[in-house]
């Protein structure tokens, strides 16, 4: 049986689909490093290779130990999976109950998964208007409609904005008292880890936080992801993903992406500084609208006639490749997401705009 998946990111069935090969597509769908993964971790994956004659370490000792002291925390607060994804797919299982509310606009994983194990599913949706901000007192009444689980995300995907601190803790308050858990998507917290709520999720009995080695370190290709949560909770997952889930290589990826601190400053400088170009640049059409973000991609809004799908099939004949929003749960079919990818590709983007809106 195959699948067919509705996510940025997938050039081979786009290249397949044009007779072109993969790397002749300049890809802004999927929001990855563009600076690419750092040297520590190209030497670490090269210096792996003879490792493959093991088994992984199925105790993902040392990346445990980096990442308790990149957060500050202790290795028990960690699971490692093969990408967070996998732990999207655990969630269901281990989670007592079957009503969740996710919010909205969000990955499509979260339903996808939730289905397969017969969850009723229902949505909370953010608007433009308000800029994706949560109204809390709405969310409370929510809650209190029996729901077992909420699923959050931030920063926000696809609309990049970052909730602050305050209101994450105020939404936890909020499970709590409902009797909900609260599952915390920070797959691009790296951008903006200042933000995160690990400290208070570490140590919470009804919440646990996912995180991704995926966009941030830029490995998508490897698969590797981690878990946020008390001792408690960590050790229910580590079981589930049973003994060789993460491969020898990611293992060995994470651990010097982790120690590479000075590839990770140079990635924020980097995306901070092509993002504000960006941005200024894509407000400069009259026809687009782009929202803020405290991220790697940009949400632009269509203000003229043309569809994000009409839009994405221009480009494609360009060979730029953008994400199309339209699926997701709360955005018209005038929504679209960029990367912030180099500069060059950038201003090639820019380039192929003009063309279209001129
Ligand atoms: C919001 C969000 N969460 C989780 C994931 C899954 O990331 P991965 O499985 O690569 O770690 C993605 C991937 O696009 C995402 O956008």
């Amino acid at each position: 049986m195959s699948h067919s998946y509705d996510h940025g990111g997938n050039i081979f069935t786009v290249a397949r689909a044009m007779g072109v090969t993969p790397d002749a597509i300049t890809d802004f769908s999927a929001s990855i490093n563009p600076l690419g993964i750092s040297p520590m971790v190209r030497k670490a994956l090269l210096c792996s290779l003879d490792s493959l004659a093991h088994y992984p370490d199925s105790s993902h000792h040392e990346l445990k130990q980096a990442l308790a002291c990149h957060h500050n925390l202790s290795p028990d607060n960690f699971t490692i999976a093969n990408g967070s994804t996998e732990l999207i797919y655990h969630l269901p299982s281990l989670l007592p109950g079957k009503k969740a509310l996710i919010i909205a606009p969000a990955f499509s994983e979260y339903v996808r998964s939730l289905s397969q194990h017969h969850w009723e599913v229902q949505h909370f949706v953010l608007t433009p208007e308000n800029n994706f901000s949560i109204d809390t007192d709405k969310l409370e009444r929510a809650l209190a409609d029996g729901i077992d689980a909420l699923y959050l995300c931030n920063p926000g995907n696809p609309n990049g904005s970052l909730h602050p601190q305050r209101v994450i803790e105020q939404i936890h308050s909020l499970c709590l008292a409902a009797g909900t858990f609260m599952v915390l998507d920070e797959a691009f917290m790296d951008f903006c880890e200042e933000a995160s709520a690990k400290h208070l999720v570490a140590h919470s009995d009804n919440a646990i936080i996912l995180r991704s080695m995926t966009k941030f370190f830029g490995i998508p290709g490897l698969r590797l992801g981690y878990a946020i949560g008390n001792a408690t909770l960590t050790g229910h997952l580590d079981a589930m993903g049973g003994p060789w889930c993460v491969n020898t290589l990611a293992l060995a990826a994470g651990t010097a992406a982790l120690h590479d601190s000075e590839h990770s400053r140079k990635t924020l400088e980097y995306v901070r500084q092509e993002r504000r170009l960006l941005f200024q640049k894509l407000e400069q059409f009259p026809q687009l609208q782009v929202y803020p973000s405290s991220v790697n991609y940009l949400l632009v809004e269509i203000k003229s006639g043309m569809t994000a799908r009409e839009l994405r099939e221009r480009l494609m004949h360009q060979r730029i490749l953008i994400r199309d929003c339209s699926s997701f749960m709360g955005l018209s079919d005038r929504f679209f997401r960029v990367a912030v990818r180099c500069s060059e590709d950038n201003q090639r983007l820019m380039e192929s705009l003009t063309t279209v809106f001129k």
